[in-house]
């Protein structure tokens, strides 16, 4: 079971995206333990991009996160890494494909509503920086069986 944290960027609420970013995740079977509306402070969001520190885009970066609300939200499952980032497409929605969420809602790569862990190794790390552990409800699922076999 991999884990994978999900940022549903200042730009997502702002433009009501929220319910409809939420409605694809969820149709596609991939089961929430965490969800929370949050404003990421400053340490928090250079925390959390920690690794583009340094790049021409990161005080850009941290403004934007930090400009409102955001909502986060835990996912798991097998392979979530993996499934999630493809739904969320390129970095750049100029590239990301048609279908994805930055291909069929986004323009701007400074605008591009969504973030998603990139290995199973960040989602735990990130899902550990954005939730405490009580925050965490891992349950069954009656529909599970009719989702993975
Ligand atoms: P994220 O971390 O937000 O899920 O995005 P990502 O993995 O697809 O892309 P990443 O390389 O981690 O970049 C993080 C965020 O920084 C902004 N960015 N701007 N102007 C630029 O060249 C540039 N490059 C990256 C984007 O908001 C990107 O999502
Ligand atoms: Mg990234």
């Amino acid at each position: 079971m991999e884990r994978s944290l999900i940022i549903l960027k200042p730009d997502a609420l702002q433009r009501g995206l929220v319910g409809p970013i939420i409605t694809r995740i969820e149709q596609r079977g991939l089961q929430f333990i965490g969800l929370k509306m949050m404003h990421i402070d400053t340490t928090l969001a250079r925390r959390h991009y920690g690794v583009h520190e340094g790049k021409p885009f990161f005080a850009g970066l941290v403004d934007y996160i930090t400009s409102g609300p955001v909502v986060v939200i835990a996912v798991s499952g097998k392979s979530v890494i993996e499934v999630v980032r493809s739904m969320v497409g390129a970095t750049n929605p100029v590239k990301a494909a048609p279908g994805t969420i930055r291909g069929d809602l986004a323009l701007d790569i400074g605008r591009n509503l969504i973030h998603a862990s990139d290995s199973p190794e960040n989602g735990e790390q990130e899902v550990g920086l954005f939730f405490r552990p009580e925050e965490l409800l891992q349950h069954e699922r009656s529909v599970d069986r009719w989702i993975t076999e």
